[in-house]
């Protein structure tokens, strides 16, 4: 694989429900452009078109998929996002910022949904085939917090993709527990935030950690 420095610069957001990703991906963004940085910005599932098609099936109130078959749809949507999206914008050397990636794959369908971590790893090797995060950014709230936050949002934007905010409280204990195994297991590629703090304070943290890695970067 190419080195970093050669194919731009992959940041994944991740957390739970209501972790704020979305406002903090925006701002960053936002951040990146006064520096005269233009990052492509993107969300898994559903990334491309055809990802839509895929996020409306498996987030949709009352779906009930097979835990493995919603892991493979999740996996089709990445080696699409992946090969139409994320790889070429790579190649050209841009800053991709992804509202989640595989971190939230073994988070949900690993712990979650209790899958193997092994079975998931094996499918993400063929579906994003040697596309890896630079950086996950872990924005961690306890889920009692960030289920009322996301809930309140989705009621807010009459949102009726609510399929997993709607899983029990365990459930979202599970995936927390998952996401941060999984920065505790790996701390070169994974940074954790408190995002149960105000947001201001979550997204200024969070420009601060970027700002290191693009300074790392152009040091290289
Ligand atoms: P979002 O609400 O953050 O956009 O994400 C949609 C849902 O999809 C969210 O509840 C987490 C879930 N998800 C998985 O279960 N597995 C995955 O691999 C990804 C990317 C998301």
């Amino acid at each position: 694989m190419s080195q970093p420095s050669e194919r731009g610069l992959f940041i994944v957001l991740e957390g739970g429900e209501g972790a704020g990703k979305g406002s903090v991906l925006s701002a960053v963004a936002e951040g990146l452009r006064a520096q005269g940085i233009e990052p492509l910005c993107t969300r898994a599932p559903g990334g491309t078109a055809e990802g839509q098609v895929i996020r409306s099936a498996l987030v949709q109130s009352g779906a009930a998929w097979e835990p493995t078959a919603e892991l493979l749809l999740m996996m089709a949507d990445r080696a699409q996002h992946v090969g139409r999206l994320i790889r070429p914008a790579l190649e050209t050397g841009r800053v991709v910022l992804c509202d989640r990636f595989v971190g939230s794959t073994i988070a949900y369908q690993g712990g979650g949904r209790g899958l193997s971590s092994a079975m998931i790893l094996e499918l993400q090797k063929i579906a994003a085939a040697g596309v890896a995060a630079d950086l996950n950014i872990l924005l961690d709230v306890p889920p009692a917090i960030g289920l009322k936050r996301s809930l309140k949002r989705l009621a807010e934007e009459k949102s009726s993709e609510d399929l997993f905010e709607r899983l029990d409280l365990s459930f979202h204990e599970r995936v927390r527990a998952s996401f941060l195994d999984q920065a505790a297991a790996d701390s070169e590629h994974w940074t954790v935030i408190d995002a149960s703090r105000p947001i201001v304070v979550v997204i200024a943290e969070v420009q601060v950690r970027l700002d290191e890695l693009l300074e790392k970067r152009s040091a290289a």
